[in-house]
């Protein structure tokens, strides 16, 4: 009998501190006409430097495992995608493990920037499947207010900080759970999106090294091209590899990262606007909380409901980029 990741708990956690489009166009040289059109961003959630990678994580992990009624101790893996951790090592993942008493679980980080989300629940279920093991807590976190450059209008209007989580269970004898999944890369495009200083090619001791990038560069035209044609490859090649047609999905997650791609892309595939979730106006780019978030706002605000059928897309920094059918 075939075995389905089920989806049976969410949670998520933003930062309480709002940094408005105005607040911003007293730090940098922009306004919120700009910021709105060109992105649909309004305001996003930053952390306090109290806050980080797990203490969101942490949150959101202990709110999806009571939402699933599941004992912590019956979590197999911990698996968390995030390219902003507490720390190049330990793992965020293991921080979260033993916070949260998944006392009996294996833990690890996957680092797939935006897509992560996408690339650490297909980790999980293709274990389930296995047979290796039957209960996952899935997170997607991230705090790229942390390295954000201040002073570089291009991109610091962009980013804002979140959690989210999900804990994945094996079931038999159901149609709920993850469908398909498909994972894709491009390393060529690897210099349109980087942080360099703190790897083993920039470590943090080499100073001279520092002028190269202490922050995140971003080439944000080659980026967005790229963007609008890989979530559309990405959604189509997943469904056809399902056997479904556009026509079966009842919601549309995609990453959010500016309202004009996520626009284009469900243009491209024909979706309704009703069938397409946005919360990139009160957010910003997340990076990897944007999905597992809005996941957990569409479930609380009725829009995604047991049974229904949601599909997630990703793209982000290597380049990545992925996709997930899955019937709730
Ligand atoms: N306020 C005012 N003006 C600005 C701002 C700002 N915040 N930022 C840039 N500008 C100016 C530019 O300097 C430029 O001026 P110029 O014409 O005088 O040179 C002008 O606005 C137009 O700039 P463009 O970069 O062409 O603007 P565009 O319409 O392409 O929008 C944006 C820029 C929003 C960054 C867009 O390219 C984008 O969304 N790209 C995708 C980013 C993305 O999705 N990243 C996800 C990956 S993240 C990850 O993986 C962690």
């Amino acid at each position: 009998m075939s075995i389905r990741a089920v989806i049976c708990g969410t949670g998520h956690s933003v930062p309480e501190k709002i940094l408005t489009n105005d607040d911003l166009s007293q730090m940098v040289d922009t306004n919120d006409e700009w910021i709105t059109q060109r992105t649909g961003i309004r305001e996003r959630r930053i952390c306090s430097s109290e806050e980080s990678c797990s203490t969101l994580s942490i949150q959101a992990a202990k709110e999806a495992i009571a939402s699933s009624g599941i004992p912590p101790q019956e979590i197999d893996l911990v698996v968390l995608a995030t390219v902003t951790g507490d720390y190049v090592f330990p793992a965020t993942a293991s921080l979260v493990q033993s916070e949260v008493g998944a006392v009996n679980a294996g833990a690890f980080d996957v680092q797939a920037a935006c897509a992560g989300f996408i690339y650490s629940l297909s980790v999980a279920e293709a274990m389930i499947k296995a047979g290796t093991i039957r209960t996952a807590l899935v997170l997607g976190v991230d705090t790229l207010s942390k390295f954000v450059d201040w002073t570089d209008r291009s991109t610091c209007v962009l980013f804002g900080d979140a959690a989210g989580a999900v804990v994945v269970r094996g079931e038999t004898d159901t149609d709920r759970g993850v469908i398909k999944t498909v994972l894709l890369s491009d390393g060529t495009g690897a210099p349109h999106i980087k942080m360099e200083v703190g790897g083993s090619k920039h470590p943090f001791q080499d100073v001279k090294s520092r002028g190269l990038g202490d922050y995140i560069y971003m080439n944000g035209a080659e980026v967005y091209r790229f963007a609008v044609n890989a979530m559309g490859d990405a959604c189509c090649k997943c469904l056809e590899e399902a056997g479904m047609d556009v026509s079966e999905v009842d919601l549309f997650v995609p990453h959010q990262a500016n309202l004009r791609i996520i626009q284009s892309a469900a243009k491209r595939l024909g979706l309704a606007d009703e069938k397409v979730f946005v919360n990139v106006d009160r957010y910003g780019n997340t990076s990897a909380g944007s999905i597992p978030l809005g996941l957990y706002e569409a479930e609380k605000s009725g829009r995604l409901k047991r049974g229904d059928v949601v599909m997630t897309v990703g793209f982000g920094a290597g380049l990545v980029w992925g996709a997930n059918v899955i019937r709730w």
